[in-house]
């Protein structure tokens, strides 16, 4: 593609993540009959606050990986990121379906986190295919204990939540050791800190707004 069908087809992708216009190229792995009236409204409120959390992170996800798709030169680093998001759109277009079948919503500050995201996208990309691929491998690192942690506080009887996060985890830990085994340079100490840092900032406020 060409510099400026790049920008557009970026600019293609912030206006359909933001809008909720993707649609999942695999099915949802949530299980088809789920008693959603098992829930007792206190796990609805929690149930759909993690996942308005997890939303925001395939935001993100969506705006880092093109960002940083943008920004390198490195046809095959391209590829890989191009691949990488389209897991990403699934996951994008899974959790928010969920939170609309818990009766909530995504969250009001997303055009905010695609921002933000897409400038730290950009800044990695530009840094070079080693260490856009460490970035990746780190956040898709970060991501996989966040996951983890939700898995432990989703309400045991949320089975398409949970099903759902699962899935996404299997995913974020496969796209983190691609990452590794294409040359992922590791970051240094303060900057995974900073990313940690950012990503508390970011899931603490989704959880409400
Ligand atoms: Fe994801
Ligand atoms: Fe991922």
């Amino acid at each position: 593609m060409s510099g400026v069908d790049r920008v557009l087809s970026c600019a293609d992708n912030a206006l359909r993540t933001l809008s909720g216009t993707y649609v999942a190229s695999r099915s949802c792995p949530a299980p088809v009959d789920t008693a959603e009236a098992e829930l007792a409204p206190e796990q609805r409120r929690l149930s759909a606050a993690l996942m308005r959390v997890n939303h925001v992170g395939e935001v993100c996800a969506q705006a880092l990986y093109n960002a940083q798709t943008l920004a390198t030169d490195d046809a095959a680093v391209q590829r890989q990121f191009e691949a990488a998001a389209r897991d990403e759109s699934d996951h994008l277009a899974w959790t928010r379906r969920r939170l609309q079948e818990l009766d909530d919503r995504t969250s009001l500050l997303n055009p905010l986190w695609y921002a933000g995201a897409f400038g730290i996208g950009l800044l990695a990309g530009r840094l070079g295919p080693a260490i856009s691929l460490g970035f990746v491998a780190e956040t898709e690192r970060q991501v996989e204990e966040h996951l983890q942690s939700h898995l432990a506080r989703l309400p045991a009887a949320d089975h398409a939540s949970r099903a759902i996060v699962q899935r996404m985890l299997e995913d974020e830990a496969r796209h983190a050791s691609e990452a590794r085994a294409a040359g992922a340079a590791e970051l240094p100490a303060p900057v995974k800190l900073a990313m940690r840092l950012a990503a508390k900032l970011m899931t603490r406020t989704a959880h409400h707004v």
